[in-house]
């Protein structure tokens, strides 16, 4: 149970790569979430049926299947159409698309919470739409919105193990990785948990922290 010198000096590297990776898909699941949800989330604010619908049936979609399903259907859905992308490219996309639907939320209740009297004096002062929505209603919105997106970034560290099962080299199948070559069952699991702890429970306070500073300041 207890690792030794050796237990480090072959598997230690493995666990900072996995990590590495770890960090860099949920990096990448944001960046393509927060750039497709915002895109969605004006889609379902909007006023066109149209837009609305795709939009609605995207979120309603993506939200109603595991990402399981959704890292396999990426990765062989890709190979299909002739697409040959890398495990990790594919996990990186399937993890966009799948946060993409959550962040959609996000930022659609952060626009729903500024309340109606802002768009309603704006209007009435004379800005039109779109300038009411850059001016007014989303440097607002972007209060309610920047704390959850960073809860959005702790759940998609802890997500991405999920697409250890196409092959992403991420913290979860290089714990598989050790696991095999170690013989050890158990001890890598315990190591990779208390990675994925720190992680996510220094994130979190980080957020906390960056929260109260907005909330004052803002007073
Ligand atoms: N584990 C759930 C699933 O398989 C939730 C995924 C949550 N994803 C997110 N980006 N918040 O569907």
């Amino acid at each position: 149970m207890f690792a030794n010198d050796s237990f480090w000096a072959k598997y230690g590297n493995l666990f900072i790569k996995g990590t590495l990776y770890t960090l860099a898909l949920a990096a990448i699941a944001v960046i393509v979430g927060v750039g497709l949800g915002t895109v969605l989330a004006l889609m379902k604010l909007s006023r066109a049926f149209i837009l609305k619908a795709i939009a609605n049936i995207y979120v309603e979609y993506v939200r109603g299947t595991p990402l399981l399903v959704q890292a396999f259907m990426v990765f062989f859905g890709t190979q299909v159409i002739g697409l040959n992308l890398s495990a990790f490219a594919a996990g990186a996309l399937a993890m966009g698309l799948n946060s993409a639907a959550y962040v959609t939320e996000i930022i659609r209740s952060g626009i729903n919470s500024v309340s109606a009297g802002q768009m309603e004096a704006a209007r009435s002062l004379g800005l039109s739409n779109g300038k009411t929505m850059r001016y007014v209603i989303l440097p607002q919105a972007v209060k309610n919105i920047l704390p959850a997106l960073g809860n959005e970034f702790v759940t998609v560290i802890k997500e991405g193990s999920v697409v250890s099962v196409i092959g992403v080299g991420e913290l979860m199948f290089q714990t598989g990785v050790i696991q095999g070559a170690s013989f050890k069952p158990f001890f890598p699991l315990l190591i990779t948990s208390v990675i994925y702890f720190v992680l996510t429970f220094s994130i979190s306070r980080a957020l906390g922290f960056a929260e109260k500073r907005m909330a004052r300041s803002s007073r």
